[in-house]
């Protein structure tokens, strides 16, 4: 049998998807019109013999997460949990501490996910890669191509080309490494915990030495990927598996536009029932819908959620429009932009965004997640505007963020409106 654990991190994480992450944990944040994490359950809930799934993050247990844990669990009937952590573990840190709920049962493997990326979840051939590669390794990482200058922001892996196991593993390198980066998807058995336990009972040791000395409480974090992949690499216990499917990280509120544009596509065969359908007479829409929706104009790679209503002459493309929001108001347009919870845009105004995809031209780019600021401005990306935000008519705010709760009565551009 096996199971999934899912690493869904904190709140002191999601840092880059504020203010959106104010009002929902970042993993439950709607891509492609569901929460983050239940295109990761879904695809656990395929793969034949999956017992269990389990959420591991230093979230306090809340309704949102309980709700979300309840339906997806009825849904997909599977058993998921969430288990706790007292203080940000670190990625290893985590499942070493949970290792005796992960393990009972005796799965025979495991897998382990990062929950801020989208990919196609190429989970049962990672299963096939792994029983091709014999007993005697401990894991498999998930792996795909980026090209040079992108491959610095990840996981870098040096494989041996013939037999593809891990020669190095090089955690977010300063030069060029490796243009096969880690897509925090891994497949691993039990042993694992064997190396976690090492480093834990070394770390242990140096905590005590550093106690006592400076009277200095260190925390407990293990990182899988310095701690443990870096010094497995080169004993043969690590294998990587390339994926030629999509797949990005989800770090700030653009990046979640261009996941969901992944997933749309992606729902073309894996949840048609999930598109807007196109009738005769009605305008064409490009992307997906709640069903109560009042709708007039969509699209491509829009997602509507719950209870939108939407007036004549309304332009949406590339945005994310959150549960309760309105556009009732004729002719605005919202462009590359997500729109909160219970917000409204006014007649003929104008919420646009600046998009951040990778480079078209390159099969290899990935999105780059970059910081707010740069050279002490903002940097041009997408509008957010936060929950229950008032935007009055012909009002143009352009490359913004609006915090949650504001009326505004101007337009804005390249500010974050506090
Ligand atoms: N439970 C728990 N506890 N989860 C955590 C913790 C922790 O202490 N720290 C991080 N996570 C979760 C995050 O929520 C996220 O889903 C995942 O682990 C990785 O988070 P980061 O630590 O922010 O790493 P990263 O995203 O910059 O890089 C990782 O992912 C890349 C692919 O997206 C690394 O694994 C890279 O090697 C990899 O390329
Ligand atoms: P496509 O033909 O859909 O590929 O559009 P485009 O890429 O040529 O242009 P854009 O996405 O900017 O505009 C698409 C549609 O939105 C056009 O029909 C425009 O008339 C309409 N549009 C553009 N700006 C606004 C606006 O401020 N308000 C409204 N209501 N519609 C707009």
């Amino acid at each position: 049998m096996l199971k999934a654990i899912i690493l869904i991190g904190g709140p002191q994480k999601g840092t880059r998807f504020r203010p959106l992450s104010f009002e929902v944990p970042k993993p439950l944040f709607p891509v492609a019109g569901v929460p983050m994490l239940q295109h990761h359950i879904e695809a656990c809930a395929q793969v034949p013999d999956m017992k269990e799934i389990i959420l591991i993050g230093f979230y306090q247990p809340n309704d949102e997460l309980n709700r979300f844990i309840s339906s997806a669990q009825q849904e997909l009937k599977i058993p998921i949990r969430y288990l706790q952590e007292f203080a940000a573990l670190g990625t290893g840190g985590g499942i070493y501490h949970f290792r005796d709920q992960i393990l009972s049962g005796g799965p025979a493997a495991f897998f382990i996910m990062n929950a801020d990326v989208c990919s196609e979840f190429p989970l049962q051939e990672m299963l096939r890669f792994h029983r091709q590669h014999g007993e005697n390794h401990c894991g498999v990482l998930l792996g795909t191509t980026a090209n040079r200058t992108q491959s610095l922001n990840y996981g870098c892996i040096v494989e041996n080309h013939e037999t593809n196991e891990v020669l190095h593993f090089v955690e977010k390198p300063s030069t060029f490494v490796s243009d096969i980066i880690n897509c925090g998807i891994y497949l691993f058995t039990q042993d694992i915990f064997g190396h976690i336990g090492t480093v834990f009972q070394r770390n242990q040791q140096e905590r005590i030495q550093e106690e006592l000395t400076n009277g200095k409480q260190m925390p407990e974090v293990i990182r899988l990927e310095q701690d443990i992949f870096t010094t497995l690499a080169g004993q043969k216990k690590l294998f990587v598996y390339k994926t030629q499917h999509f797949w990005s990280q989800i770090k700030s509120a653009g990046s979640a536009i261009y996941a969901s544009r992944l997933y749309l596509k992606q729902y073309h065969q894996a949840h048609p029932e999930r598109l807007a359908t196109n009738q005769d007479g009605t305008p064409k829409i490009i992307g997906m819908l709640h069903e109560e929706v009042d709708l007039k104009a969509l699209g491509p790679n829009v997602s509507i959620g719950k209870g939108v209503t939407i007036g004549g002459g309304v332009r949406v493309r590339e945005s994310i429009v959150l549960h309760g929001a309105s556009l009732f108001q004729d002719h605005c347009c919202v462009l590359n932009s997500i729109v909160g919870w219970d917000s409204t845009v006014g007649k003929w105004a104008r919420v646009e965004g600046t998009p951040s995809d990778p480079n078209p031209n390159d099969p290899y780019a990935k999105i780059d997640s970059e910081t707010l600021f740069r050279d002490g401005g903002l940097t041009p990306s997408i509008t957010i505007l936060g929950c229950n935000v008032n935007i009055p008519s012909e009002v143009i705010i352009r490359n913004s963020i609006v915090l949650p709760h504001k009326d505004l009565n101007r337009s804005f551009q390249n500010q974050i409106i506090l």
